[in-house]
């Protein structure tokens, strides 16, 4: 297998809003991400050493859904900066090294955009096509397709001055686009241009398996057993020749661009359909990873299923926290925050970090008068945590929504010469992998282990590193071979360089390890 940045490299997703406020109005901006790319990679083991950026949306937009309802595709919403200050970043973050993915929204617009203005216009307006419209069925809506965003109900909405109802899977004011519309697929090939040619390395696809619904728009069924019969308005077969268009779009281009999809597909027969024959995205999120219980035997079966589907051309990813769901430390526990970073960094794939992950940022309570977000999504898009100071280095002003309680004692600045914190233990995690071509492009194998201990063996050109991990608050003793060898990382930073015989390692309470075989 060819190795590439994206294979090889450990990504870190931005939510811009939340990174670093330049201007002082309470929302972070693109200069603010230029400011911190030190923290980010400045080619020391000091600085994390990620090697790529996602940004989320900074586009043109009425924020609705903050960024996710576009207005504007090819430029930069004034509250995030400007095209120049993209430029900007982008050329800072090459300079580091750093790749930069953006976001691409192809879903749905704003219910501003432009086109959408024209389309709602007029029943034969030339843009009409674009979005999807229906007569009304009984009086109400066309089917009952419901919107992805439980407090929107269904996913259609009456516009009155043209008595038809138009589709949208997330709020009413994100109407979805028409893909079945081949000018729909080429502005949005247009749209990636826009931004390829400015020297984006690629994109994160929003909601990729959705994009193409039922044509004739039947009803979904009412009831599925083991996901039959299929749902009309998701992952149908259709939209792989959309995905396929977007590889050819990226391929076109020089430098190895990619895109990530966010695949939202349970079932992992059919989420592996996503890789196509290495013709459609070449990356794709999967949720049953993140959405598994803190239990060893169950991330442990997700793997392994995962493992045995991918064809040998596929590349698995993994992500713990993004900006839709509850931080992983909230979900599991905060004393479990390391183990989970050793599990992120060391298994086959390209691994996800969200911001604040690094420090163990965890959910923010938000008080109703602040809420925000449609879909109850604030606690975890809050303020990043740089210091000790008021509103922890983010802002001189008022913060969009509040900071942790605890940003005083947990940021950035404080666990920075502490070689116990959690951000000592994601640098040295990173700065590991790149040294290691097992951790970075290995082979994957499980290793028997007591229940409550998730064991695994990365290999790559005679080169071996052995991991596990203590899911349980108790110690495990876990055979991992035969021979010497020596701690190459814990959790417990006191235990690297440790000797060890593989035949009896003790593993403490939430202790995550990677050993390195000696050589004989
Ligand atoms: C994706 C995004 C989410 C957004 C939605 C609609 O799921 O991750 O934040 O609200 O799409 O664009």
């Amino acid at each position: 297998m060819r190795a590439t940045w994206w294979r090889e490299g450990v990504f870190y997703q931005i939510y811009p809003r939340s990174f670093q406020d330049s201007n002082g109005d309470g929302v972070g901006d693109l200069a603010g991400i230029t400011a911190r790319l030190d923290h980010l990679n400045d080619g020391t083991p000091g600085s994390l050493g990620i090697d790529a950026i996602w940004l989320s949306p900074f586009y043109r937009s009425p924020m609705a859904d903050f960024g996710y309802d576009v207005s504007d595709y090819r430029d930069v919403d004034p509250t995030f900066g400007s095209l120049r200050e993209f430029d900007r970043l982008l050329a800072e973050a090459h300079r580091r090294g750093i790749r930069v993915i953006v976001d691409l929204v192809p879903g749905h617009t704003s219910d501003r955009h432009p086109w959408f203005l024209a389309a709602r216009s007029s029943r034969t307006d030339p843009k009409r096509d674009f979005y999807v419209w229906a007569n009304p069925r009984r009086g109400g809506p066309p089917n009952n397709w419901r919107a992805v965003f439980k407090r929107v109900g269904s996913a259609w909405t009456l516009d009155e001055r043209t008595g038809q109802y138009y589709l949208h899977h997330f709020l009413p004011e994100q109407p979805d686009l028409n893909w079945w519309n081949r000018e729909v697929r080429a502005a949005i090939d247009d749209v990636m241009r826009f931004w390829l040619d400015r020297g984006v390395d690629g994109f994160r696809v929003d909601v990729a398996s959705g994009l193409i619904r039922d044509e004739r728009l039947r009803d979904n069924p009412r009831f599925q057993l083991l996901g039959r019969p299929r749902r009309r308005n998701w992952d149908l077969d259709e939209v792989h020749e959309i995905h396929r268009g977007w590889r050819k779009v990226l391929d076109s281009y020089d430098g190895d661009r990619m895109a990530v999809g966010e695949i939202g597909v349970r079932n992992l027969r059919r989420h592996v359909r996503y890789y196509g024959n290495d013709d459609e995205l070449q990356l794709s999120f999967n949720f049953r990873f993140l959405e598994q219980p803190w239990i060893a035997q169950r991330f442990r079966a997700v793997v392994e299923e995962w493992e045995r589907l991918l064809p040998a051309h596929a590349w698995p990813d993994y992500t713990l926290s993004n900006h839709d769901r509850s931080r992983a430390i909230s979900r599991y526990d905060p004393e479990r925050a390391g183990v989970a970073a050793v599990m992120l960094l060391t298994l086959r794939g390209t691994p996800f970090i969200y911001y604040g992950e690094e420090i163990g940022m965890t959910d923010v309570p938000i008080p109703a008068e602040r809420v925000v977000d449609v879909d109850g999504r604030d606690p975890e898009r809050t303020p990043m945590q740089w210091d000790a100071s008021a509103n922890a280095g983010f802002t001189n002003g008022h913060p969009w929504l509040p900071l942790a309680a605890d940003h005083t004692k947990r940021n950035v600045a404080a666990q920075r010469d502490d070689p116990a914190s959690l951000f000592s233990l994601y640098r040295r995690l990173i700065w590991l992998r790149k040294s290691s071509p097992a951790l970075r492009r290995g082979s994957y194998r499980t290793i028997a282990a007591p229940r409550g201990v998730f064991a695994f063996a990365r290999q790559a050109e005679g080169e071996r590193a052995l991991i596990a991990l203590n899911f349980t608050k108790s110690a495990q003793v876990v055979t991992l071979g035969t021979g010497d060898a020596t701690v190459a990382l814990s959790t417990d930073h006191a235990r690297d360089g440790e000797p060890l015989a593989l035949a009896s390692v003790e593993l403490r309470p939430d202790e995550g390890i990677v050993v390195e075989p000696s050589r004989r």
